[in-house]
């Protein structure tokens, strides 16, 4: 990621412009976005008896989903675990089952918002990941814990220290 940002920037900011050729750096913040679904869950109520696979479910039923849970299955991950962006090629998302991966959600309330969050988290990951203007350090004494609230966030603020480059 820190090649293809010192490659497709050099020493500008990072731009609409600047987007469609940061592939690999979408592809750290989609693996970001598996192993900490900013989503997390999120749950559905039944009007009507709903049939799924072998099991009936009658009016008035909860439902919930996680992104986090399917997100880290070893059923659908190899060493679900590891950070590996790998895991987000064209190819690779050509072959992943639907719903193995949704941080956006799915269906008709799926994110109104998906295309805007990309172009705006990959242009932030870039930002920062910008050696030629700055490196940030992170501060070890800082635990890096998540917290599942509404959306997962960090627990802690996330202590850095910037190394402003010349
Ligand atoms: C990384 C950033 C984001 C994530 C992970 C995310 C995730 C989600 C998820 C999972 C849902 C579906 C919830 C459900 O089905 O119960 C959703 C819905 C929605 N999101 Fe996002 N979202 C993000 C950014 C945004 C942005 C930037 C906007 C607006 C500019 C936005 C607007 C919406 C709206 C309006 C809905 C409701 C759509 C509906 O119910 O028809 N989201 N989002």
């Amino acid at each position: 990621m820190y090649a293809e940002v010192d490659r497709v920037l050099g020493r500008q900011a990072a731009t609409m412009q600047s987007y469609p050729q940061l592939r690999y750096t979408e592809m750290v913040f989609a693996e970001s976005m598996r192993l900490y679904p900013p989503a997390w869950a999120m749950g559905r109520q039944s009007t009507r008896p709903v049939d799924f696979g072998p099991y009936r479910f009658p009016p008035d039923t909860h439902f919930f989903m996680s992104q986090y849970i399917m997100h880290r299955s070893p059923e659908y991950w190899e060493d679900p675990l590891a950070f590996r962006p790998e895991r987000h090629t064209p190819a690779a998302k050509a072959v992943r089952p639907r719903f193995v991966y949704f941080p956006f959600g799915g269906g008709n309330r799926q994110c109104i918002g998906e295309g805007f969050a990309w172009m705006e988290g990959v242009l932030s990951l870039a930002t920062i990941a910008h050696a030629q203007r700055w490196r940030l350090h992170f501060v070890p004494r800082h635990p890096a814990v998540a917290q599942a609230r509404i959306t997962l966030r960090a627990k802690f603020p996330l202590a850095m220290r910037v190394e402003v480059s010349r």
